[in-house]
């Protein structure tokens, strides 16, 4: 599927749903990058300083010299953490975004010029072919990426991970007051609702759309009894939108659902891990308690 094909799919449904995926133009990427820095985001720090706090075990975990597969294209500082702590015989970001892999695979490859780098261009909500590996691999999936997926789309990614590689490393946020998770996703400073407003500047950028950014607002909150912060784009008024020779309408105050971000409590994730044919082995937190890394095999 094409942007525009599930753009038009997406604002046709009765809510309105547009996929987190496309969220990451160059401008999306750089308000990420934005956003993992923020006072109120506290994802990237808890992951990143567990992943310097239980690095040796981690690695002993995934055995050094193994194939190292990403599910999205880390130059991230927990990646190359782990990059030189494990030694993988090949590396292999899987990412969405040609020019996300050109540019990882520039910067890891000057940082580690011993480093065997196999990028694979695929999208990772659907089956993806990897290509056939010649030792142990080990699937690392952080950031909480995952709790972009509902547990269904979770449980179907889990299982076809499970056939590409005998062990698994996957970054998850931790269930938390939801005080705390509100404010990650309502930063004082705007960032977040400038993310979730340029998918709709890139919609009018690369579809040629008629979006009025003013007339639309960031809106977050926690969804308790699903375990998931939801973020939406509401509109501010009754309004119509083109898009090419659609016509989308809006109701004043009507939503259009950009993302869903599961949270997980430890037992919840591993019954999770383990209903897709997984072993929860060790799990790994930050001081805080904020945020897991889950060992599977
Ligand atoms: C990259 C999916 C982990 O859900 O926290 C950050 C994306 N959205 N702020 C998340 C995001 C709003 C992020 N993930």
């Amino acid at each position: 599927m094409s942007l525009r094909e599930d753009v038009i799919a997406g604002l046709s449904l009765p809510q309105k749903t547009l996929p987190p995926k496309y969220f990451y133009d160059g401008a999306g990427s750089r308000l990420f990058e934005r956003i993992c820095r923020l006072p109120e985001y506290y994802l990237t720090r808890a992951e990143l300083s567990l992943t310097r706090a239980h690095l040796a075990s981690i690695a002993r975990f995934a055995g050094k010299g193994c194939e190292l597969v990403e599910y999205g294209s880390g130059e991230s500082l927990k990646t190359r953490l782990l990059i030189r702590a494990l030694r993988p015989s090949a590396y292999l970001p899987v990412d969405i975004s040609e020019s996300a892999l050109r540019a990882a695979q520039r910067r890891l490859a000057r940082e580690f010029p011993w480093l065997h780098i196999v990028t694979v261009n695929g999208d990772f909500s659907r089956p993806i072919e990897l290509p056939a590996s010649r030792s142990r691999r080990v699937v690392y999936f952080p950031g909480s990426t995952i709790g972009n997926l509902t547990p269904e789309e979770a449980h179907a990614f889990l299982s076809m991970t499970r056939g590409q590689a005998t062990r698994m490393l996957v970054g998850v946020d931790l269930r938390k007051d939801a005080n705390v998770l509100h404010a990650a996703y309502n930063d004082s400073r705007g960032v977040t609702a400038a993310f979730n407003l340029n998918l709709l500047a890139r919609i009018n950028r690369e579809l040629g759309a008629d979006f009025d950014l003013d007339r639309f607002a960031h809106y977050a909150f926690y969804n308790a009894p699903l375990g998931r912060i939801e973020m939406h784009l509401v509109s501010l008024a009754r309004q119509s939108v083109r898009i090419g020779r659609h016509r989308f309408a809006f109701d004043a105050g009507e939503s259009i659902h950009t993302e869903n971000s599961y949270k997980y409590s430890i037992e919840g994730f591993r019954a999770l891990a383990m209903r897709a044919g997984f072993a929860p082995n060790k799990v790994w937190l930050d001081r805080r308690g904020l945020f897991a890394l889950h060992a599977l095999n």
